[in-house]
């Protein structure tokens, strides 16, 4: 089970088998530009390296944006930039991408990557806490989102799921970051924050009626973890 204070490579440990078969996966599928790999290398200068989604969830997340037809995306936690840069290019020309950073360090990490890759045009980086920065969108009633990515702090979720609810309409998609933490997911007592806010949020999707969801655990280079996806009704 995941110690909140235990450094994040090590949390990340992951058998060398699944590291192999995602070496494989990304090696034959996921087409990875100069621009991506950098932007997943520039993880490191970021205050969380390593924290960025791995590459195939990164293109999975894409191919949700793409598939699910998204225009307008939101995304909680930017870091590096390098599921952004997935998303923007998902949401094709014309389509547009908010990615909220707490820490300015790591949204100038991102604003370069976003510039190397093409799609600096199609994406405001806003940093601040992603509450506040979400409330203000709620406030300005901005154009609703068809996509959210959740992947910020986790004690979090469940304010940026309600958050997503008042920032999208129905058929909107929904995605969660690391949701299984090394199994610590199952422990309803465990002592960690991060955990217990992913439980919260899981209760939150469960309760609301005009959810319907899956979670699915995924292991590879991030270790053993996983994703839940929600489709608005
Ligand atoms: C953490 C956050 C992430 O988004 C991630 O992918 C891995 C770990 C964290 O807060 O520990
Ligand atoms: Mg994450």
């Amino acid at each position: 089970m995941s110690d909140q204070h235990e450094p994040l490579e090590n949390r990340y440990a992951s058998a060398p088998a699944w590291r192999s078969v995602d070496s494989y996966f990304a090696a034959a599928l996921v087409d990875e530009d100069a621009a991506l790999v950098e932007a997943r290398e520039s993880g490191a200068r970021t205050t969380m390296p390593n924290a960025e989604v791995a590459a195939n969830q990164g293109a999975l997340i894409g191919l949700l944006a793409q598939i699910s037809g998204a225009r307008r995306v939101l995304e909680f936690g930017t870091l590096a930039g390098y599921s952004t840069v997935w998303l923007a290019r998902a949401v094709g020309v014309g389509g547009h991408v908010v990615t909220f950073e707490l820490e300015e360090q790591n949204a100038a990490i991102a604003r370069e990557n976003l510039e190397r890759a093409g799609v600096a045009d199609r994406v405001d980086v806003v940093v601040g806490p992603a509450a506040d920065s979400a409330q203000r969108l709620i406030d300005q009633q901005v154009e609703p989102f068809d996509l959210v990515f959740i992947d910020a702090d986790k004690p979090s979720n469940p304010i940026y799921l309600a958050a997503a609810l008042e920032l999208t309409t129905p058929g909107a998609v929904i995605v969660i970051d690391n949701v299984v933490r090394d199994g610590a997911v199952a422990d309803a007592n465990s002592s960690d924050p991060r955990v217990q806010g992913v439980r919260a949020v899981i209760d939150a999707i469960a309760a609301n009626p005009d959810l319907d969801a899956t979670a699915l655990q995924t292991v590879g280079e991030k270790g053993w973890d996983g994703l839940i996806i929600v489709h608005r009704r």
